[in-house]
């Protein structure tokens, strides 16, 4: 608090002689065990979802000031303290809704993929290559230097109900190697990469075992769900508490990258239930689904201009004071939350009738992205271009494990596999769709994942 105050006085001082503004600093998230960590103290996710126009729109919205600013000042008000965005422009500039974020205490994890540059899940070997990659390390180039980015998704929602979509999971989870060797590689501090998975029955624990098992290099930083089962009801009925017992031992920090209901009138008791010790120990907190209200009408701020007009007037629906109450109610626990310090790697999931990838091995990072690691990946496509999928150049051998060059030796560049898993489909679809019985929606991100 004292060094704060300095530096408040001291840009204070700045401003009056017109000279440059020094920035408050914002202390970078970390992991250890099965916990998020700033600095010393434990970090709960507390945020939102925000792509203001949906999917439909594909709109960076931390590209453009407009857009942004008054969304920060509703963040404010609301009391959040993350904010996902599915779509970003790694060709664009992004300093001021960055910096604007960051001067109100708010970290940003990103999709590192778009409809475009992605991973195709009906056939995913063509799309992870060094086109892809490319952009996917663009996005990282782009937004590492904010210490407030948090992290990045190398998937979302690339596995689903389709068992034949669990064939995918290699790809994610060579894009996720490749990832994080590429931000040692490049000498970058540790932002955080994971996956944000659909919730389906079938395969929700195989696909939480694959992303933590193996080489150090293989796993994720984190692991992330998409969950659609609390829906004005409670900690049980949701069957939230099954899960947290199912999770319970879990090696990596597990958040809800959404959660949501559109059925009823909220008053978002998942926030007290994962602020408690009910889930602390396994749950780092989670991010609503969604700010903006869109078609699919789960969010909490109506941007009354739409699509045609995202720098226009917000709104706020009922909801957003309910959902700022929820939050100032519940403030993230003090202490340890009984997280699991030592928390490691498990056992791949062995192939079922649910799950049915037939190796553990990763395929190995294309040829072609391979000078990314020593030259950096230049300048990002953006969310235009031919896109990547059918780009050809795609990876033709499996890596052997350990080839992404674990942490130990932070820096390092080693030749390595790569793999990236992302999917095709009509970006930005949010239609409804039944996972096992429970009624979940394919986000934004799901179209990228599709
Ligand atoms: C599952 O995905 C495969 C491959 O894309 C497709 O051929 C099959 O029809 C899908 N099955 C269902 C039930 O949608
Ligand atoms: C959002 O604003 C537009 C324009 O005023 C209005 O037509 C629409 O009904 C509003 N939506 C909600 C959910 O309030």
């Amino acid at each position: 608090m004292r060094s704060f105050a300095l530096v408040s006085a001291l840009a204070a001082v700045s401003a009056v002689q017109a000279g440059p503004t020094k920035r408050a600093s914002i202390t970078p998230v970390t992991t250890k065990g099965n916990a998020f960590f700033v600095g010393d103290d434990r970090f709960y996710i507390r945020g939102v979802d925000y792509q203001p126009g949906g999917s439909a729109a594909n709109v960076d919205p931390l590209a453009d000031k407009k857009i942004c600013e008054p969304d920060i000042e509703k963040f404010k008000k609301l009391g959040v303290n993350v904010v996902r965005v599915y779509s970003t422009d790694n060709s664009l500039d992004h300093t001021d809704c960055m910096n604007a974020l960051s001067d109100a205490g708010i970290y940003v994890v990103l999709d590192a993929n778009n409809p475009l540059y992605s991973i195709n899940r009906e056939n995913p070997g063509p799309s992870y290559n060094a086109v892809y990659l490319q952009s996917v390390f663009a996005t990282i180039d782009a937004f590492i230097k904010f210490d407030n980015t948090l992290g990045f998704f190398s998937g979302n929602e690339v596995i689903h109900d389709n068992k034949s979509t669990t064939l995918a999971a290699r790809y994610v989870k060579a894009t996720t190697r490749d990832m994080r060797q590429y931000i040692r590689a490049r000498g970058y501090r540790h932002a955080l990469v994971g996956y944000s998975a659909a919730d389906v029955t079938d395969n929700r624990m195989q696909t939480a075992a694959y992303f933590n098992c193996g080489t150090d290099d293989e796993r994720s930083d984190f692991f992330a769900f998409n969950d659609y089962s609390w829906c004005s009801s409670d900690f049980v009925t949701s069957g939230w508490d099954k899960k947290v017992k199912s999770f319970s031992g879990y090696g990596l920090p597990i958040f809800l990258s959404e959660y949501g209901c559109n059925a009823n009138v909220r008053d978002f008791g998942e926030i007290n239930a994962l602020m408690s010790d009910k889930m602390t120990s396994v749950y780092s907190g989670g991010l609503l689904y969604e700010y903006t209200y869109e078609e699919n009408k789960y969010g909490i701020v109506n941007i009354t201009t739409g699509r045609a007009n995202l720098a226009g007037p917000r709104v706020e629906l009922d909801e957003f004071a309910a959902f700022a109450k929820a939050l100032k109610d519940n403030p993230a626990p003090t202490g340890t939350g009984g997280y699991n310090p030592s928390a490691t790697s498990q056992p791949c999931p062995a192939k079922d009738a649910n799950w049915i990838v037939e190796t553990t091995l990763l395929p190995a990072l294309p040829d072609g992205a391979k000078k990314f690691l020593t030259e950096g990946a230049g300048k990002g496509p953006g969310l235009k271009g031919a896109g990547s999928q059918n780009a050809g150049g795609s990876s033709t051998t499996d890596a052997a494990p350990g080839s992404g060059t674990s942490g130990v030796t932070a820096g390092a560049a080693g030749t390595t596999s790569k793999a990236a898993g992302v999917s095709l489909m009509a970006p930005l679809d949010k239609a409804p769709f039944i996972i096992s019985g429970i009624v979940a929606f394919f986000t934004l991100a799901g179209a990228f994942a599709l």
